[in-house]
């Protein structure tokens, strides 16, 4: 487990998606973001059965974990997210994300995330009403909005999902932190925090991009 911490809700913070990263350099991609001024990654984990797609387990979080200080979003797009929530744990995320539409006991997994050192977060997909969360929303550190279907990068920003980003935040009040992922860009930012985003998960518009930092900064210009 490590020691580092979510900034506290009130601030914009710029979470870089690797899904669309170079995964043959992934430590210097993470170098590089880091020097970009972002405090947190955003580590997208998908099973092939939750999602159509597979990408990254805790071995690899584990690896990244020796070589960064980012606070680690780990996104688990995977069934029975019970199951594996302690191994991405000792494997070093910080905060970790279940999906409403794949959790059993939501209540019970929360409070066995914070049992187990970490923050928690609760994610709907784009179909997903507000209401499926609005019991245990308020006991969760970041509730994730999701703006495309998950399990790829690059697709196009759903503007009916993110309307329900404002519901969210009726029901969280201001301290709890609403992270939104899935075509979020200098165009859509905007957008999505007047409707009272604050955490903003980024793949393909920092990571198709080859200046990285540039591409950081204009999200970051985006979103005042
Ligand atoms: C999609 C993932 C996202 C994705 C975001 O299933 O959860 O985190 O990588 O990428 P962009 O910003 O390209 O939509
Ligand atoms: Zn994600």
């Amino acid at each position: 487990m490590s020691d580092l911490r979510l900034a506290k809700a009130g601030t914009i913070e710029i979470a870089p998606s690797i899904l669309d990263a170079d995964f043959a350099r992934l430590a210097d991609e993470l170098a590089v973001i880091e020097s970009a001024g972002v405090s947190m990654v955003h580590l997208d984990v998908m099973d092939g059965h939750f999602v159509p797609n597979i990408t990254i387990g805790p071995p690899v979080l584990a690896k990244l974990r020796d070589c960064s200080r980012l606070v680690f979003d780990a996104h688990l797009m995977i069934s029975e997210p019970a199951k594996y929530a302690k191994a991405f744990v000792e494997a070093g995320a910080d905060h970790i994300t279940f999906h409403i539409e794949a959790a059993q006991k939501s209540e019970r997994l929360i409070d066995r995330l914070h049992a187990l050192g970490v923050t928690a977060g609760v994610c709907l997909n784009p179909q997903t009403p507000a209401e499926a969360v609005e019991n245990i929303a308020p006991l969760c550190d970041m509730v994730l909005v999701m703006t495309v279907h998950p399990g790829f990068g690059g697709q196009k920003f759903m503007p009916e999902a993110a309307k329900k980003i404002a519901r969210i935040r009726e029901i969280v009040g201001p301290d709890i932190r609403i992270e939104v992922d899935g075509g979020i860009d200098p165009q859509t930012t905007p957008i999505v925090v007047s409707y009272g985003a604050d955490t903003l998960v980024v793949g393909n518009a920092i990571f198709s991009k080859p200046d990285r930092v540039a591409a950081i900064k204009a999200i970051r210009q985006a979103a005042k």
